[in-house]
């Protein structure tokens, strides 16, 4: 009661809006995406409260939201609309089990992402295209040890092959933008080794040679700001060709033409300028431009989590493509578990500037988890009634005295996992050790022991190996 605002997390303001919304008593709430800029393990949170509050109080809802499976937890009956007209009026059980209309489809297509690459389908080097070892990062001055005054990554190592899809996942703040700043050279590390296609990649992009730049791409979350709204799309596409490839006039034309085929664009859109595209077509675009150096590497920062779920799924089929056709790599960023799923062959679990749980996709379906990667996977609302009521999310940590030790050397997760044990997770540092399923976790607990604390949860991977 005593904080200003900017003193409380996201989902501690959202549910302190909820409580002023409910101030007068009203008879009627209206919801607008109060939890879309929130981490799934705070939404569980402030979806509960919010649902219990109007309980409660016996108010009439309404929950305004993009995301499907939200809605489905928080509403008795769903209203689909798109281009300003309702497509469909249904109670909610019904229209997850029978839509009506082919945009509720699509919707729940959507909210269920295929995975779109079988692995066989992708030639993968045995060669690693880029390897991290012990990697240190941070921001601010650095002290007498070289380390920055707000260290972020800690002691990263991380194999990527050519062709390999590698997703990396964690909630916001847990430092994956600032890895990709490390490889795309935006931001210096302080300790640790970097290597592409065997080569050292400096952490200085002084260092780097005009090959290195171009061969290793970004594509950003927020497409807008990416584009120059001054500039024509065959001038945006245009300027990494010349660069990087001396194209010009017709010659550069014509692989603009092909690079707007690939991203399936029409290519009368060369003409246009951003401000007259949709995200889903600014991201696209970025995609080419990305694509106009002919990279090995392609990372991609969140590239799908500012647009609508059906807008990003198409994205994500055609970054799967591309995969498939030239043979690009991605070091493919999100905070959103299943997008990972979708389009990745390995997953990176990041918790605080450390990698927690790392393994293939199938590794990672199946239980036993890290206690934080089991969070994540059961905190991802489900597109069913009653998930939100059962899931086996729980807020009640087992007591445990102060640390012992060095706080930096202890499990980062120490203070939110239901699983730690007095003693031993307070007391000394955890190892990496490799689990049943075959990922690999930082922890003290073994499969035997984290099974015991965790209902067998199997994740079926839709639409995969069909
Ligand atoms: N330029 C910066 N200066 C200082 N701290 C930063 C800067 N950028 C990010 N951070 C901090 O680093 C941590 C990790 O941030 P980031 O890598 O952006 O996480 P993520 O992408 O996983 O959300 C956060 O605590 C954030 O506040
Ligand atoms: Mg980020």
């Amino acid at each position: 009661g005593d904080r200003y605002p900017h003193q409380v997390s996201g989902g501690q303001l959202q549910r302190i809006m909820a409580a002023m919304a409910l101030i007068s008593d009203p008879l009627l709430v209206v919801l607008d995406e109060p939890t879309t800029a929130l981490d799934v393990t705070t939404q569980i949170d402030v979806l509960r409260a919010f649902k219990r509050v109007v309980r409660e109080r016996g108010a009439t809802a309404v929950y305004v939201s993009h995301d499907l499976a939200v809605v489905a937890q928080m509403a008795d009956q769903i209203i689909v609309l798109n281009g300003g007209q309702i497509l469909e009026d249904n109670g909610t059980a019904a229209l997850l089990k029978s839509p009506n209309h082919e945009y509720t489809r699509q919707l729940l297509d959507a909210a269920r992402p295929a995975a779109k690459i079988r692995l066989d389908d992708v030639a993968r080097g045995t060669a690693p295209l880029l390897t991290i070892q012990g990697l240190t990062a941070g921001y601010g001055p650095r002290d007498l040890h070289g380390l920055p005054r707000i260290r972020v990554l800690e002691d990263i190592d991380l194999t990527l092959h050519r062709g390999q899809a590698m997703g990396i996942i964690g909630e916001s703040g847990s430092g994956k933008s600032t890895l990709a700043r490390v490889v795309a050279g935006l931001l210096q590390p302080c300790r640790g080794e970097v290597t592409f296609d065997g080569q050292p990649l400096s952490g200085d992009l002084k260092g780097r040679s005009a090959d290195q730049f171009r061969r290793i791409q970004m594509v950003f979350q927020n497409a807008d700001t990416a584009l120059n709204p001054m500039h024509s799309i065959a001038t945006i596409l245009g300027r990494p060709l010349r660069a990087y490839h001396g194209l010009k006039g017709a010659a550069q034309r014509r692989r603009i033409d092909e690079l707007l085929d690939l991203v399936k664009l029409p290519r009368s859109i060369a003409e246009r300028r951003p401000g007259a595209l949709s995200g889903g077509q600014k991201q696209r675009i970025n995609l080419a431009r990305a694509l106009a150096a002919t990279p090995d590497l392609i990372l991609c920062d969140e590239v799908t989590s500012a647009l609508d779920s059906v807008v990003g799924a198409a994205i994500l089929e055609l970054l799967a493509e591309l995969r498939r056709e030239l043979g690009v790599s991605y070091l493919f960023i999100s905070h959103d578990i299943s997008t990972v799923r979708a389009l990745c062959d390995d997953v990176a679990v990041m918790y605080s500037g450390h990698i927690v749980e790392s393994g293939s996709r199938d590794a990672l379906a199946q239980a036993p988890f890290h206690p934080y990667t089991n969070l994540l996977v059961n905190s991802v609302p489900a597109l069913r009634q009653g998930w939100l009521e059962s899931t086996a999310v729980t807020c009640k940590l087992p007591p445990i005295s102060a640390p012992t030790a060095n706080q930096r050397e202890l499990c980062t997760f120490l203070n939110r996992c239901p699983l730690r044990v007095e003693g031993l997770c307070n007391h000394t540092a955890p190892n990496r050790r490799t689990l049943v399923g075959g990922s690999d976790i930082l922890c003290h607990l073994d499969s035997a022991q984290l099974s015991a604390g965790q209902p067998t949860l199997v994740l079926p991977i839709q639409g995969a190996y069909a």
